[in-house]
């Protein structure tokens, strides 16, 4: 199949359109990633979007809806925190898993009686749900395993031949997936509900805190691999092993080793001189620089391009600086450890 590429626009979404009405997938980005998508409801082209991404049949997809009515259509809002979730932190880069409807096909949720539903931040996107009226399954475009990709390149690599169309034109200003997150009743007696956060991301656990009250319990759960089954594989990650370190001159290094990339920030990149230049003498050495603590933002957007730049110099070992693990770091920091060996 020849991958073709056209500009993200309004003037695409009758092209894109007509490719969903035909049970294919497309390929456009979003507020978070670029992302492969296909009618959720048509078993033929999902089944397209787990063979082109060579994805696990138990690890289910997310529902992309267009609006609070969508979701009530094809998911169960129990309660009063989840309703709360849905109307403040929606549409954003938020996802919720919720009990499903029947209506909902197995083949999107494994066996799972649970559906994560997600309503993205960018009119086009929702005009595009809106349109057709049923909602997209929305992976990220990338071969399972492997980084999530934020740029047309990116995807390139992963997905070219296995997709009919990429629409390219649209940053995709987070850089990371999107937080999921579930409400369950509390077993502590002091909350009536807990929110377990499952996936971290730019909704962070004090962001949920601000839009519920005192009653409802809010924690990072992201290591219940039940709970999120993609959570359960090694994941983001690059061909080189990662190894997460601080200080980053602690590494040990493999003996077979020649060339190690270090991806720094800009607060430690002339922190180092005399280990690197030792390292130099008996080893190929690339700095790779994620970009100032101050700016988050970038940071995020930059980690899988860094990822994706190591794989194209062929580095035998991937050395990354450990950051801080509070706020929106938390979910950096997860995406960093998934995507290492130690
Ligand atoms: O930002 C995002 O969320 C991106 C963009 C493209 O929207 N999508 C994305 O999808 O990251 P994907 O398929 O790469 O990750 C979905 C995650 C997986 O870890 C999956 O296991 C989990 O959500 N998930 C899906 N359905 C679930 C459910 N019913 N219960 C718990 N976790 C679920
Ligand atoms: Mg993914």
């Amino acid at each position: 199949m020849k991958t073709s590429i056209i500009p993200f626009d309004t003037a695409s979404i009758p092209t894109i359109i007509q490719l969903l009405e035909s049970w294919d997938v497309v390929v456009l980005p979003t507020e978070t990633i670029y992302w492969i998508f296909a009618d959720w409801t048509n078993e033929e082209a999902v089944r397209k979007i787990f063979f082109a991404k060579e994805r696990p049949a138990d690890n289910p997809l997310i529902l992309h809806v267009s609006d609070e009515k969508m979701i009530d259509q094809y998911a169960v809002v129990d309660n009063i925190v989840e309703r709360t979730l849905i109307e403040k932190l929606m549409p954003w880069p938020f996802t919720l898993v919720l009990l499903k409807r029947d209506k909902v096909p197995d083949i999107t949720t494994w066996s799972l009686d649970t559906v994560c539903v997600r309503i993205p931040d960018h009119h086009n996107l929702r005009e595009v749900i809106h349109k057709i009226w049923i909602p997209l399954a929305w992976p990220s475009a990338n071969r399972s395993g492997r980084p999530s990709p934020t740029t047309v390149a990116m995807v390139m690599n992963d997905m070219d031949d296995r997709v009919p169309l990429i629409a390219d034109g649209w940053s995709t200003l987070y850089g990371i997936e999107s937080t999921v997150a579930r409400v369950v009743e509390s077993t502590d007696p002091r909350y009536r509900y807990s929110i377990k956060i499952l996936r971290p991301w730019f909704i962070t656990k004090e962001d949920i805190e601000v839009v519920v009250w005192s009653e409802v319990n809010v924690y990072y759960d992201d290591i219940t691999v039940n709970e999120s089954p993609g959570t359960r594989y090694r994941h983001y990650s690059p061909a080189a092993p990662v190894q997460l370190r601080n200080p980053i001159s602690d590494i040990i290094l493999p003996a077979s080793s020649q060339y190690i990339a270090f991806i720094l920030t800009q607060e430690t990149i002339d922190k180092y001189p005399f280990f690197l230049d030792q390292l130099n003498q008996s080893h190929k050495v690339v700095i790779l620089l994620l970009w100032s603590r101050e700016n988050l933002l970038s940071c995020a957007q930059r980690l899988y391009q860094l990822y994706a730049q190591c794989d194209e110099l062929w580095v035998d070992a991937i050395i990354v600086e450990s950051l801080p693990e509070y706020g929106v770091w938390y979910a950096l920091m997860n995406r960093i450890r998934k995507s290492s060996t130690g």
